[in-house]
């Protein structure tokens, strides 16, 4: 069984413009899948089929061997969470607490429960402070902090994430890279699109390439130093990577797709060439 098995989906917005179209994917129990693509792509409408905020015109979405339709849709959106590429889209409540409480309250847990859960996920992205701010009160990066919080606190088993490094500082960069290694490792399925060859690349263990509403490959991170993967789907390679292609003479088998595989690559170089280097 897969966690999302998509089936010749088709989407079509009401100007007409086709934004995917019969994409079929399988996504396994506990990947870390990174999706990339273009401007336009079509990235957000397929994230939007998920979690049935938007259902297939044509084709099936299934969620760990359940189809999703208007009955199931709501049962669905508890396994799986899904974080808006726009934070204004999903942080719309008076306050920051009243925003994260609200999808575990309607799971109909103990107050106590509700505010344990919350908290914790507000304190995963560093929001505990901000707790009791109106959304309008925050910085764009502290609004996407708090629509992840938001999904966590739900404690779905698949989180979905929309450009979840857009707008975060250095270091609420890392600190999310961390928090979704670590809800990884106990057992959820991620999946997120992205802009950051150099995040995905290290990050995911799958990489999916979107390009014009359709898949252009599915495959391991070595995807995004393949010259022609990267070409066609309108990306550039991670920066690590573009480095050691400059190196004049470096006649490379496999570029280096990030800094352990560059370290690694460095000593065996200096080893080669003795303490001259
Ligand atoms: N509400 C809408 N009405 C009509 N067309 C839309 C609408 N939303 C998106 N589209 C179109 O659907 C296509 C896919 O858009 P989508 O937002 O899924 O792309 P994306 O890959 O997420 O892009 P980005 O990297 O900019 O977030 C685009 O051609 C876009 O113009
Ligand atoms: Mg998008």
């Amino acid at each position: 069984m897969y966690a999302i098995d998509i089936q010749n989906v088709t989407y079509c917005y009401p100007d007409s413009t086709t934004a995917i179209k019969d994409i079929s994917l399988q996504i396994p129990v506990d990947a870390k899948i990174a999706l990339l693509g273009p401007n336009g792509a079509g990235k957000s409408t397929l994230l939007h089929h998920l979690n049935g905020l938007k259902l297939p015109q044509q084709g099936s979405v299934s969620i760990m061997g359940v189809p999703l339709n208007k009955k199931s849709s709501k049962a669905i959106r508890q396994k799986v969470g899904l974080v808006f590429q726009d934070p204004d889209d999903q942080v719309i409540s008076g306050s920051v607490w009243e925003d994260v409480q609200f999808g575990p309250r309607n799971l109909g847990l103990s107050e106590e429960e509700v505010e344990e859960v919350s908290d914790v996920a507000l304190d995963s992205v560093g929001m505990l402070e901000f707790k009791s701010k109106a959304p309008y009160q925050l910085s764009y990066g502290q609004k996407k902090r708090v629509a992840i919080a938001g999904v966590l606190a739900m404690k779905p088993d698949i989180v979905i994430l929309d450009e979840p490094m857009s707008y975060l500082d250095p270091q609420g960069q890392d600190e999310v890279a961390r928090l979704l290694q670590d809800l990884n490792c106990m057992g959820k399925t991620i999946l997120l699109s992205t802009h950051d060859v150099d995040f995905a690349v290290s990050w995911a263990d799958t990489i999916i390439l979107m390009k014009g509403g359709q898949i252009l490959a599915y495959g391991g991170p070595e995807l995004l130093v393949d010259e022609e993967w990267i070409r066609r789907a309108n990306l550039h390679m991670p920066r690590i990577a573009r480095l050691f292609r400059m190196v004049p003479d470096l006649n490379l088998e496999k570029l280096p797709k990030n800094e352990q595989e560059a370290a690694r690559l460095i000593h065996k170089l200096i080893n080669l060439q003795g303490s001259s280097i």
